[in-house]
């Protein structure tokens, strides 16, 4: 089976899906390790909770990002993961970093990539008067929030909707399906970074794969 090792600055719900999904079986890869950059992130007692090694790396311990980011790397290494999941983890990386793990991590981010990289997407899509909203799983290139993407999930926004309740829409009817279904791809190595594409079954993707367009279990 191949081995995850799980990024995570915070509350970990997306973690919590992935736990889940290694529990049940339809990850179809195992969960070695969670690391988080925050000693207070709630996502280390969900890894406790559920049998996982959980570390704390505090970045404030180091001079550099540079500094951070070597530690980082060893740290990660020292668990020979095939897979590294980006979940939440709220730390900017840098080139060396990204081209150590490049092909094998991945992030999620809760907009319609390109749309709104960085903070705050869901005020933003407020502000713009967006009529779509929704996340998306891509690679950990060199560009923020920019590397090719795997899948995205979408819904129409209302008019009563809220930066709040964007958020727990995302969050709930998105982000909690789309990361467990884009590491079981992962696991069972349909997909893959190839010239700058994602490749899937062989093939390169014109577009992400789009949830409402799936039969899948995590749905
Ligand atoms: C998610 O919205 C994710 O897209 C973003 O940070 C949030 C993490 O939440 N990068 P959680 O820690 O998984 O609860």
């Amino acid at each position: 089976m191949k081995r995850v090792v799980v990024l995570i600055s915070g509350g970990g719900r997306n973690l919590q899906a992935l736990l889940d999904a290694g529990t049940d079986g339809r990850l179809g890869a195992r969960i070695v390790a969670v690391i988080s950059n925050r000693a207070d992130a709630y996502g280390l007692e969900r890894a406790r909770a559920a049998g996982v090694p959980a570390q704390v790396l505090p970045h404030a311990d180091f001079p550099s990002r540079e500094a951070f980011d070597a530690a980082l790397a060893e740290l990660i290494e020292s668990h020979h993961p095939d897979i590294v999941v980006m979940a939440g983890f709220m730390r900017v990386v840098g080139a060396a970093f990204v081209r150590r793990f490049l092909g094998r991590m991945i992030n999620i981010h809760p907009s319609l990539l390109p749309r709104h990289p960085g903070l705050k997407t869901h005020q933003k899509v407020v502000e713009a008067g967006d009529r779509e909203h929704g996340a998306t799983v891509h690679f950990v290139t060199e560009e923020l929030d920019g590397g090719p993407a795997i899948i995205q999930g979408q819904f129409s926004v209302t008019a009563q909707d809220t930066p709040e309740t964007l958020a727990e829409r995302v969050m709930q009817d998105i982000e909690l399906k789309i990361y467990p279904q884009a590491v079981a791809w992962m696991a069972r190595d349909t997909l893959e970074l190839r010239d700058g594409r994602v490749w899937s079954d062989g093939r390169p993707l014109a577009a992400p794969r789009r949830l409402d367009d799936l039969e899948t279990e995590f749905r």
